[in-house]
């Protein structure tokens, strides 16, 4: 299969599935929404969720009838190995934002091939921005090129870090940010992931499910940014972790924090 990608065409069109999406949502975005709640109340999924994702599976499947999906909201495929053409479909990330805030939301896209990250891409739906990009392609906010972030310290800059992990002070999250210029809880992972791949973050930890992490890395690594568990493993395509992005020096100093235990 991999001889017949092209990987160009395959970013244009994940953008394209993406940015139609991304329009339908925001003219969803006012109305009485379906909310249902799933493993706690925290945790929410809405009709546009489902609609979204049922959508985007459903050009996917179009194009690449023979690729496997993961999709979040379950209108994907069972996938336990990642032969072959996979993609990772999370068609709301911050449904909670897109809930009470009506901003600060993205839809993602991770295309990946016997493992290995093709083509990742995470629109901010409301700020109208599209961050896409691979390790052929190099990593665009809309049409421009992104340059590698500096290779900050944790100490500074900025660290994007999940409520819950900071709240329970979880695998030394308090100690961390003390540590960082200051925590930032933005309450999406995709929108997280776009300000380190900007350089506006130098790290950022949250506990993930693979549509969470899959577009954010392709990219993130694409720029030199490291994507690890918390104690600097690799990741999982196929199981949720605490995931740990950083610049190199924020992540060996995250990842030197776990050691002391
Ligand atoms: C969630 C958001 C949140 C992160 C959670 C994710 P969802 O995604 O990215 O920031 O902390 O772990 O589940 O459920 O809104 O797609
Ligand atoms: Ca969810
Ligand atoms: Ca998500
Ligand atoms: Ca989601």
């Amino acid at each position: 299969m991999s001889e017949s990608i092209n990987i160009w065409q395959l970013a244009s069109e994940i953008k394209f599935w993406i940015a139609a999406a991304a329009e339908n949502v925001k003219a969803h975005l006012h109305d009485d929404l379906q909310v249902e709640t799933k493993s706690n109340r925290n945790d929410l999924v809405t009709n546009v969720d489902k609609l979204t994702e049922k959508h985007l599976v459903g050009e996917i499947r179009r194009a690449y009838p023979k690729a496997r999906i993961v999709g979040e909201e379950g209108f994907g495929d069972q996938v336990d190995d990642l032969a072959g053409l996979v993609f990772f479909v999370d068609p709301i990330d911050g449904t909670m934002n897109f809930v009470k805030e009506k901003e600060n939301f993205a839809i993602m896209i991770g295309a990946y091939l016997d493992g290995i990250g093709l083509v990742g891409v995470i629109m901010d739906v409301v700020a109208g921005n599209i961050f896409w990009g691979g390790p052929e392609l190099g990593v665009y906010k809309n049409e421009l090129a992104l340059p590698k972030p500096q290779n900050l310290n944790l100490a500074d800059g900025l660290l994007g870090v999940s409520g819950p992990l900071l709240r329970k002070d979880v695998r030394h999250m308090a100690t961390a940010v003390g540590q960082s210029s200051g925590a930032r809880i933005i309450g999406s992972a995709g929108i997280e992931f776009t300000k380190v791949l900007q350089g506006i973050e130098n790290g950022y930890v949250s506990h993930l499910m693979p549509w969470d992490f899959a577009a954010g890395k392709v990219m993130a690594e694409t720029l030199g940014l490291l994507v690890t568990d918390i104690d600097g493993n690799p990741l999982s395509m196929l199981s949720s972790k605490i995931v740990l992005i950083g610049t190199e020096r924020t992540h060996a100093q995250i990842v030197a924090l776990q050691q002391q235990d």
